[in-house]
């Protein structure tokens, strides 16, 4: 089966082929993605500071028959050869979701062709699938830890289309305190990576940050309070003349640190309380060095096993809603939407559950 998948869920279109010959004969999942291409929006909200809604769904419109037709053509593959389509229903901006959606849906009314509607986080949550390794395959049941912009959640995932959010943060996400963070370092947005890198440079020099909830006996996070504990830093930085170079690596250095403590903490949890030896990062959040340096020293020396999406494919993009519309549409046609193209900007994960155990 040949998929199209169509991403538009924020300020990336991303398009792709997948093919799930590969998959279906037990080969690395990686290779039945045919091609794909994508345009960020970030510069074009850069001087806004974050995403504006309209214009992110006013160049979606504009990017989506070019990136179509570089997408077939890095495919080797015409419209006539899709045996389907996937585009994500949610969540995400409204306007944004409906470009992708309408489109899509005109697309498969006019080929004749079965659609779905992927959840966007499903899409990062099975990317980790797709290795260039078999062996390096997470099997079922595993523990995701999603870390975007937009979310921060701890889900159970016992196969495709069953899962059970364990925990999720009670106010920022963590990609969004690392671009609140970034704003008040006078990075660009978004700063995450940015962040990233500036931390490289500097060292952990008694700030002192908290961790928020690292020891809450539930697997929730929050993060709010740390980005306000920055702000504190860089206020008293400023007041006493000190705040240069050197002082926003470090403090950079300090805010990378704690929010990697706790996110890895709570994942050793996580796979401890639902005896899990496999876990799957993913999300723009997933690609951050640091964060990926301490979930593989603290799993490999307990004996789990951390899997990662290519990092290109951390970020927002088309490949994986291609990846998980073609699973589903193996999974089940009653997933079909034939046409009714609802979107669905807030949308639970677990509410997917189709109870396959
Ligand atoms: O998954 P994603 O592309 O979009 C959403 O679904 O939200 O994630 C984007 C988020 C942004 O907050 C961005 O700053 C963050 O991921 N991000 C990073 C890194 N790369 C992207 N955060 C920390 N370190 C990185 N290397
Ligand atoms: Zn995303």
């Amino acid at each position: 089966m040949i998929v199209l998948g169509i991403e538009t869920s924020c300020d990336e279109t991303g398009l792709a082929v997948y093919d799930t010959r590969s998959w279906e004969t037990g080969k690395p999942a990686f290779e039945g993605i045919l091609g794909a291409a994508l345009h960020s929006q970030i510069e074009m909200h850069q001087d806004y500071g974050g995403v504006v809604p309209e214009l992110a769904s006013r160049d979606h419109i504009r990017r989506l028959i070019p990136l179509l037709n570089k997408a077939l053509e890095a495919s080797s593959c015409t419209i006539d050869k899709l045996d389907g389509l996937a585009y994500t229903q949610g969540p995400g901006l409204a306007g944004a979701l409906l470009v992708g959606s309408a489109f899509a849906n005109a697309l498969a009314l006019a080929i004749q062709k079965p659609i779905v509607g992927i959840h966007h986080l499903e899409g990062h949550l099975l990317s980790p699938l797709l290795t260039d390794d078999s062996s390096e395959k997470p099997d079922f049941p595993f523990v995701a830890l999603l870390v975007s912009g937009g979310h921060t959640q701890l889900m159970y995932v016992k196969g495709i289309g069953n899962y059970q959010l364990l925990g999720e943060t009670v106010d920022d996400a963590a990609g969004e305190a690392f671009d609140k963070t970034a704003k008040l370092l006078g990075l660009d947005y978004p700063g995450g990576a940015a962040l990233s890198k500036l931390a490289e440079s500097g060292k952990n020099a008694g700030f002192d940050l908290p961790r928020p909830m690292l020891h809450s006996k539930d697997l929730d996070f929050s993060f709010s309070g740390l980005k306000t504990a920055v702000l504190h830093q860089v206020k008293k930085a400023q007041s006493n003349d000190c705040y240069n170079e050197s002082f926003r690596a470090n403090l950079a250095c300090a805010f990378v640190e704690a929010v990697t403590d706790v996110l890895s903490h709570k994942a050793m949890v996580a796979l401890e309380q639902m005896e899990c030896r496999d876990l799957v990062v993913a999300g723009g959040v997933g690609a951050n060095t640091q964060l990926r340096k301490k979930l593989t020293a603290m799993a490999t020396a307990r004996g789990y096993q951390v899997h990662y999406p290519p990092i290109e494919l951390c970020t927002d993009n088309g490949v994986m809603i291609a990846f998980a519309g073609a699973l589903r549409l193996l999974q089940s046609s009653s997933l079909i939407t034939h046409g009714a193209f609802d979107i669905k900007p807030r949308w639970d994960l677990s509410s997917l559950n189709t109870g396959n155990d």
